[in-house]
């Protein structure tokens, strides 16, 4: 049977990843093999299913097999998209399995397979569940996590938060090998996350030549330090008997530094992220006078989108000196110092956001973004400079009195 799997491969390549997706026919199919063998499948089944399952789509216009990630799509609207790249996926594979004259009756349960795979609910057989299964894998897979992250830039946690919770309805994997090998490809995809790693890795990639993480990645850090200063004051300031009348204040106080903490992580991937969009265009051919204008247009959106990271991290960085501020007013004069220290690092997190936003700003060739884009850092900088005299000023004056 390897042959005729190799000819059913070879048939079917044309019609494969029609959805900015390569390697999603070859990495579901080897997801396919590991299942059939751990689960005890039928190769002669699960294997042709697994290759033709999403022939489908290539029958559809760009604009249609693409209107499934579309956001704002209605569930029974990106169903209908689903039914059309079955219906049409059923076809084609018929035409390739008759074709070669696979038997019969494994092609009826092939085309049953793939007939729903994607809308069925509940699974209607081992073979059945072990395709689907597979095909499921694919959004767990290294690939498969870059290629969604690339509709969503920046939006891995929330991509992993959903992954894990897909993996945990009951009825979302149907195999044990395969709820396993999710879960490892999940641990692994929050490995990648320099936020979830130990601080050691950080700082040997910091170190090393890599261009990534740098510059921007650490000016969100260093505003993520900063706001989690501010939590700390605010959390040495809670249920003290001293600080009694200032308690609904600190809460509040408490609940903005978190949510700030929370997104200058998540801005410490974003921003490798752009940096890796826009090493990808970087190293895009330019080599005929249309390669050069595609790469141009698609160079000015990277640089756009490169400074927007840096960007809101400035903003961020005000409202963490902001909430510094707060914390050396009202907060734990025994912790005044953390919340010096705090506004500090946001005036460090603004200069650093700041070069970063003009490093690309100097290779873009809109004159009107670039000057709105500098006067919107420029606010950012005298605010968060002027906070940081006055919350210096504040905190000396709290230690010199010994207030501390
Ligand atoms: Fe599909
Ligand atoms: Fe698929």
């Amino acid at each position: 049977m390897k042959d005729a799997f190799d000819r059913i491969w070879d048939l079917a390549l044309p019609y494969q990843d029609q959805r900015d997706d390569p390697g999603h026919a070859e990495i579901t199919l080897h997801y396919a093999k590991t299942l059939v063998e751990s689960e005890n499948g039928n190769p002669d089944v699960v294997l042709p299913a697994i290759i033709l399952h999403d022939v489908g789509y290539s029958q559809l216009t760009k604009e249609r097999r693409l209107k499934v990630f579309d956001r704002d799509l209605k569930d029974e609207e990106r169903r209908v998209v689903q039914r059309e790249h079955e219906e049409a996926g059923v076809e084609l594979a018929r035409q390739i399995l008759e074709g070669m004259s696979y038997p019969a009756d494994l092609t009826g349960e092939i085309l049953e397979v793939i007939s729903q795979h994607d809308t069925r609910k509940g699974f209607i057989s081992r073979n059945e569940g072990l395709v689907r299964d597979a095909d499921k894998l694919w959004r767990f897979s290294r690939r498969g996590f870059d290629t969604g992250l690339k509709r969503r830039p920046g939006e891995a946690p929330r991509m992993i938060e959903r992954l894990q919770s897909d993996l945990e309805k009951p009825d979302y994997i149907y195999s044990e090998t395969a709820r396993r090998m999710a879960r490892e490809e999940l641990d692994a995809r929050r490995a990648e996350r320099y936020i979830d790693q130990p601080l050691r890795f950080f700082m040997d990639r910091l170190a090393s030549k890599s261009p990534e993480p740098g510059g921007g990645s650490v000016a969100a850090l260093v505003g993520a330090l900063g706001a989690a200063l501010v939590s700390m004051v605010a959390n040495l300031t809670l249920e003290k008997e001293k600080y009694v009348a200032v308690q609904a204040q600190i809460k509040a106080l408490l609940e903005e530094s978190e949510t700030l903490r929370t997104d200058m992580q998540d801005l410490m991937q974003k921003d490798t992220e752009a940096y890796r969009a826009l090493s990808e265009v970087y190293r895009m051919n330019r080599d005929t006078e249309g390669e050069r204008a595609g790469r141009n247009a698609r160079l000015q959106d990277a640089l756009k989108k490169a400074c927007e990271v840096p960007l809101e991290i400035g903003a961020k960085s005000l409202g963490v000196a902001r909430l510094a501020q707060r914390a050396a007013e009202i907060g734990n004069v025994a912790a005044v110092s953390d919340a010096g220290v705090a506004v500090l690092l946001a005036r460090a997190c603004a200069e650093a956001a700041a070069l970063n936003v003009k490093i690309n700003l100097n290779k873009i060739k809109d004159v009107g973004y670039s000057r709105e884009t500098w006067a919107r850092m420029q606010d950012v900088l005298v605010g968060v400079s002027n906070l940081e005299a006055a919350v210096i000023e504040l905190t000396y004056k709290k230690l010199a009195t010994g207030m501390a």
